[in-house]
């Protein structure tokens, strides 16, 4: 196979959801589909049970498991697919933003019960943010739930989707008996009693064959046909060009515990979902075709063993190939780096490997040079643009516990935000350090990994902040950006790459300065 056939060949998607909606499941049975995994069960839940805020064992096997959880690759029909796991605790939503920057697409995975829910909804928007394909899948249709064409509807609405259901239930919960596959035209129906096997597609030539009223029974039929004939009118018909432009969603139903309307979605997602697309940097668009290798880190993982300090950091391919043994250039430290034992990941192993392609990922051990974001190239300047920091939702100042290990923690601290567990601020006025997170879990999190990895410890400050803005101003000899600075300047911050952060402390507050200050423009992301 050449080069630009192993490209072809490559999807590197991402599954997203509201904690519960069924992600996990849908994974595994995709890893069943593709003979990655034999069985069912076998890629553990790497979430963090809900009421374990405080168990750091469950902390450090969500660390471990995530390593091995990280990516996920398998082989089906000939195309090689790179799933991308997020985590499924929303705070460690940041993670998953940051995940996104690495995906040619996603799965959207909704509880038909429950419709779009709150993570859903911020997970989408960092997706069309980013302009990333979305396909969805409403889940759980064995159970009671949401009417079909309300869930599309809540889709439309509170997601901003422009809908394409390509599948639809045949009743629900009690009442399920299968789907109909508006994308192979075809019938799925639902065994009860046999809920592991996958099903078998009857094929039917039209929506009106009479056959239909003895597969489903009159009443069925007659609905199922009324539904599609709505359908027809009122959605518009699947367009790939639209789907990979971000303007339209195509929508499966489906069970993923039941193994239903799982093949559907896999064999659809294979047919349309992107290959490696190019992606902009800082000085032009650069084409996953291009002879030289490019690629950033999106992602760091500190090791397990606290005794080697080393760490596993991900490299997603953007053109090129990535080859073993070859110096690389790093461009923000401006050295060169060789890799002799890159791994890439299957689904139960990783291993060494010579080569990789666009799309795939390797797992570079890392002894604490590289940040989120980091490019590597063959020796062009490149910076690729999409690795955002968004405001955190919780602040605290960070106080050292020890005066003997102020090093020890400096550099823990370093390292953990390198690796992206929290943001910090440095406050402009007296250099005290503030750390911002997405969730409370983090603050344990970084106590934790701090006494442990680096010896340090630390106690916090609470501290009352309702947003960090990151500041633009055309010039910083505007007037009114140095009126800003000087009576700000309490709420002033630099951020871990001095950009300047203004730290409101409240929603009011930052209301009247943004109108105090009208030519300055205030970010919620550092990137703008
Ligand atoms: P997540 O990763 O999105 O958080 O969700 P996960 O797959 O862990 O699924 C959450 C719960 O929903 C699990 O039950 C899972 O078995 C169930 N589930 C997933 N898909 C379906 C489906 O199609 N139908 C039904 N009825 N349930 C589904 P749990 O009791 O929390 O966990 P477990 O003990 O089953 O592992």
């Amino acid at each position: 196979m050449n080069f630009i056939e192993e490209i072809a060949r490559r999807r590197t998607f991402g599954i997203i959801s509201h904690p519960d909606a069924g992600k996990t499941t849908l994974t595994e049975k995709l890893l069943l589909f593709g003979g990655a995994i034999q069985e069912a069960g076998a890629v553990k839940s790497h979430k963090i049970k809900k009421s374990a805020t405080s168990d750091f064992m469950e902390i450090e096997k969500q660390r471990g498991i995530s390593v091995s959880t990280s990516v996920l690759a398998f082989n089906y029909e000939g195309i090689k697919i790179n799933i991308l796991d997020t985590p499924g605790h929303k705070d460690f939503a940041e993670d998953t933003f940051r995940t996104l920057t690495a995906v040619d697409s996603v799965i959207v995975v909704i509880d038909v019960a429950k419709g779009v829910e709150e993570q859903t909804e911020k997970l989408v928007e960092v997706c069309r943010m980013r302009e990333i394909p979305i396909i969805v899948f409403i889940n759980k249709l064995d159970r009671e739930g949401k009417d079909g064409f309300d869930l599309l509807d809540e889709l439309e609405k509170k997601l901003n989707f422009k809908v394409c259901p390509l599948s639809f239930p045949i009743g629900m919960g009690y009442d399920f008996q299968g789907i109909y596959n508006l994308w192979e035209k075809n019938l799925m129906l639902f065994e009860e009693e046999n809920k592991q096997k996958i099903a078998n597609s009857i094929k039917i030539n039209e929506i009106n064959d009479p056959v239909l009223n003895d597969l489903i029974g009159k009443t069925a039929a007659k609905k199922l046909i009324e539904e599609v004939e709505i359908i027809n009118e009122v959605y518009p018909d699947f367009s790939k060009e639209d789907y990979l432009k971000c303007k339209q969603q195509p929508v499966f139903f489906g069970s993923a515990l039941n193994n239903f309307g799982v093949k559907e979605l896999l064999n659809c997602f294979i047919s349309i979902a992107p290959a490696p697309m190019d992606k902009i940097s800082d000085e032009r668009i650069i084409k996953p075709s291009e002879d030289k290798f490019s690629g950033f880190v999106f992602k760091i993982h500190a090791n397990m063993d606290p005794k080697h300090r080393d760490r596993l950091a991900f490299i997603k391919i953007v053109s090129g190939i990535f080859k073993r043994n070859t110096p690389y250039f790093h461009v923000r430290l401006d050295k060169k780096f060789k890799f002799s034992s890159p791994n890439a990941f299957f689904a139960e192993k990783k291993e060494i490997v010579d080569e990789s392609y666009p799309g795939d990922i390797v797992g570079v051990h890392d002894s604490g040079n590289f940040k989120i974001g980091d490019s590597f190239s063959e020796g062009e300047k490149v910076i690729f643009k999409g690795i955002p920091s968004f405001s955190p939702e919780h602040f605290r100042y960070i106080n050292n516990l020890d005066p003997m290990k102020s090093k020890q923690l400096a550099k823990g601290i370093d390292q953990l935000m390198d690796e992206g567990v929290a943001q910090l601020f440095i406050l402009e006025m007296n250099g005290r350090k503030i750390i911002g997170t997405v969730g409370a879990l983090q603050f344990e999190v970084i106590q934790y990994r701090l006494e442990h990895e680096y010896g340090a410890k630390c106690s916090y400050e609470n501290l009352n902040i309702y947003k960090a803005c990151w500041v633009e101003t055309d010039s910083k000899k505007n007037k009114e950006f140095i009126d800003f600075k000087k009576l700000k300047s309490k709420f002033i911050a630099k951020d871990k790459n001095q950009q300047l952060v203004f730290l409101s402390d409240s929603s009011f507050s930052l209301e009247m300065t943004k109108q105090k200050y009208p030519t300055l423009k205030f970010h919620y992301k550092s990137e703008f």
